[in-house]
């Protein structure tokens, strides 16, 4: 199948269709971009040695050039060439949580080029728990730079449908593993300075962190402390993850949710507007007059992130003019949950004050 000059390699059996994972592979090292699966979500990928190739990818996807990229890699060998010094603290997070979704900020090496850390002293690198990226990575022969592969600002994408919506005719390649299993991306942590902090909370949460290396901050708590410092994470000053219909979301008790959220869909159908909700599993048969996705109960967030980004996009097919989000409990992988919803919502309102409120 071919999309407008983007390659689609669709990976039923790893073995089997080794030769796509090799061209795709040959297209990266020769300075081009290849969009393939990881566990989190999809990535767009190009050679993180080759600032020329990796510059293509903030243009296929209209990305601000500050905003650096996670290198990944298929063994913790290959970390040593790219960072500066790994410290034991370092290697035991890798040991224990790789492959899988943790990106580690560290010192960079000499050979990451400036188009990669957005010019930064640091560079993010992490190795991820799919057979096809690892396979890609290798048939490549050089670490593979990946941000998300969706337009900037849009949903993550978490199936390859998902990024030819976005990319096709855009980028050279896509390799298609099936979805995504976990949902949100990986989480980001900083351990280039002293104290170790979450730059964004993903898929390895706060909760398994602590037992290998200690307390751990938030960088949001960090800045919200220390207001004048300069954010240390470039991406999180941009609107993200965002659907076309804005997004309200509620957060409070489940209970508090329903009701405000039966307002909400009152008064935004007096104002003829068409309205999505994202609800729980719980609440989700009480709304009525709108079209409802659930991203199941509120007590499992690993089943909300799973369909989350899917739901987003859907809401856009459906033409939905407003989206009304139910918020989770913030623990656990409910906290990257909830940080994409805050990221992508216009509005946030506490549900336990519905009576009062009048926005
Ligand atoms: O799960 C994931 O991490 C996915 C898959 C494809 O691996 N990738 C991903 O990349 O989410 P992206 O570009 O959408 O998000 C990378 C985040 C951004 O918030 C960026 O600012 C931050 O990592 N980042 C990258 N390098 C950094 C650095 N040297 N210092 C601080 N933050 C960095
Ligand atoms: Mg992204």
């Amino acid at each position: 199948m071919q999309k407008n000059n983007t390659r689609y390699w669709k990976i039923d059996d790893i073995h089997r269709d080794n030769q796509a994972i090799k061209e795709a592979g040959a297209i990266i090292a020769r300075g081009g971009l290849v969009a393939f699966p990881t566990e989190t979500v999809y990535g767009l990928g190009a050679n993180a040695l080759d600032g020329k190739a990796v510059k293509k990818i903030f243009k296929a996807k209209g990305r601000p050039s500050d905003n650096p990229l996670i290198v990944h890699v298929a063994g913790i060998d290959e970390v040593k060439k790219l960072s500066a010094g790994c410290s034991p603290r370092a290697l035991k997070l890798m040991h224990t949580f790789w492959p899988g979704p943790l990106t580690l900020v560290l010192p960079k090496s000499r050979l990451v080029p400036p188009e990669v850390t957005g010019g930064l002293n640091t560079v993010a690198v992490r190795m991820p728990d799919h057979p096809v990226a690892r396979q890609l990575i290798a048939a490549a022969g050089v670490p593979v730079a990946a941000p998300s592969a969706n337009l900037s600002g849009s949903p993550s994408p978490t199936t390859a449908r998902h990024v030819l919506e976005d990319l096709a005719g855009r980028v050279d390649g896509v390799l298609d593993g099936g979805p995504s299993n976990l949902g949100v991306e990986s989480t980001v942590l900083d351990i280039s300075t002293g104290e170790p902090v979450i730059l964004r909370p993903g898929g390895i949460t706060a909760e398994q962190l602590i037992p290998v290396i200690g307390q751990v901050k938030y960088a949001a708590a960090l800045e919200k402390d220390r207001q004048n410092i300069k954010p240390r994470s470039p991406g999180l000053k941009y609107k993200h993850y965002a659907p076309k219909a804005g997004v309200v979301l509620l957060e409070g008790r489940a209970e508090d949710i329903a009701r405000h959220t039966e307002e909400l869909i009152k008064r935004y159908q007096g104002e003829n507007k068409k309205v999505g909700v994202l609800a729980s599993a719980e609440n989700a048969r009480r709304y009525r007059g709108a079209e409802v996705l659930s991203y199941g109960s509120r007590g499992n967030p690993a089943a909300a992130a799973a369909v989350l980004y899917a739901a987003l996009r859907r809401f856009d097919m459906l033409g939905v003019d407003v989206i009304i989000a139910e918020g989770m409990p913030d623990t656990g992988l409910g906290r990257a949950v909830m940080d994409r919803l805050r990221r992508a919502a216009g509005k946030i309102v506490k549900a336990a004050a519905a009576e009062t409120d009048t926005f």
